[in-house]
């Protein structure tokens, strides 16, 4: 191989090894920039005798050609990479899916909620919705468990670091109960409301979780009696579960704002849980000091009261055993819902 063959050899292979343009301009100028290797070969042709410049002037030439097309194809080459390169990285796969929005689903007890708020309203209750950060008033003292009644220490209430304007610590709400206080006093008899939303206790287990839902219920009128209470709570209880086959009864308890005050057991009379007696509610008819507090005179109105919870209601619907799957947000838990 002669010496310019062997240049443009050197060369091709040269500008194969660059990658990056500024590699390749450095290669290029080792073989035709001002002191490249064939430029140099240029320069000395002036030595030459007379009669060999021309052919060596053109074959020099010649090398030089050879090597700027080796050159500017290597130049496309690296140019092409690049955009090959910078189209993969900004791809767009219009084959690709889309990412649909995932439709949301209904909490089972929120449909708990709205099930009762639909059976209650259907036979004449009002929905009222009330604070959740209380008074003590309207906590405790308005429904005749003033501060010291050992009744107090039946709820594990939280408080909020703030007082009221009598001096008083706010609770969260530990019951739905304020409500039937609110209520009475902004409204005239009869009075039917329910009053669903979230409550608060120092409590948590397989069965108590530290935020949690009641139903308050309230009836007043002048003759509103404890029949009237198992009529409309077994009705309740029928339509909830969309079955006859229960039955109900009343266990002799105690709380501050009912006299007397029962607990609501009910039983499944068919299926799988059926005879055994569940816990469902707190009930009672009014007592005359809450009546007095709801602004009326407890000589004329009479009624009762339930306050229900709606996980425990959901929990024996759909057959849960544990109340902590309900705040844990598991989609594979929540989905069987919707
Ligand atoms: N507030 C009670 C509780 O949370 C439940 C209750 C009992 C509500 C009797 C009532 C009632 O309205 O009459 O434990």
């Amino acid at each position: 191989m002669d010496e310019l063959t062997q240049l443009i050899e050197s060369a091709k292979a040269d500008f194969a090894a660059a990658q990056q343009p500024a590699a390749l301009e450095d290669a290029k100028a080792r073989y035709i920039g001002k002191t490249g290797a064939v430029t140099m070969l240029m320069k000395e042709l002036g030595k030459l005798p007379a009669d060999q410049k021309r052919a060596r002037g053109q074959a020099i030439n010649a090398a030089k050609q050879a090597i700027e097309a080796a050159l500017n194809e290597r130049r496309e080459a690296i140019a092409n990479a690049a955009l090959e390169a910078k189209l993969a990285a900004e791809a767009i796969d219009v084959t690709l899916p889309g990412r649909s929005g995932h439709t949301g689903g209904i909490h089972p007890v929120m449909r708990t909620w709205m099930r009762i708020e639909e059976i209650f309203r259907s036979i004449g209750f009002d929905v009222a919705d009330g604070p959740e950060i209380e008074s003590d008033w309207f906590s405790f003292t308005a429904l005749n468990n003033p501060p010291n009644h050992p009744a107090r220490s039946m709820q594990d209430t939280f408080y909020v670091d703030r007082q009221d304007g009598n001096g008083m610590q706010l609770p969260l709400r530990p019951h739905t109960s304020p409500m039937q206080v609110r209520y009475a006093r902004t409204h005239t008899p009869p009075i039917k409301v329910i009053a669903p939303g979230r409550t608060y206790r120092v409590d948590s287990d397989a069965t108590h979780s530290p935020m949690f839902h009641q139903v308050e219920g309230l009836w007043i009128g002048e003759n509103i009696s404890f029949t009237d209470l198992k009529g409309v709570y077994a009705d309740f209880l029928r339509r909830f579960f969309e079955t006859d086959d229960l039955v109900v009864r009343f266990r002799p308890s105690y709380f501050p704002f009912t006299e007397p005050s029962v607990e609501v057991d009910m039983a499944f009379t068919t299926g799988p849980k059926k005879g055994r007696w569940l816990e469902i509610s707190g009930a009672g008819e009014v007592h005359p000091n809450v009546i007095r507090n709801f602004g009326l005179d407890p000589e004329k109105y009479i009624g009762f009261a339930f306050g229900s919870g709606l996980e425990r209601l959901t929990m024996l619907r759909y057959g849960i055993d544990d109340l902590r799957l309900f705040f844990e947000g598991d989609l594979r838990f929540l989905r069987q819902f919707n």
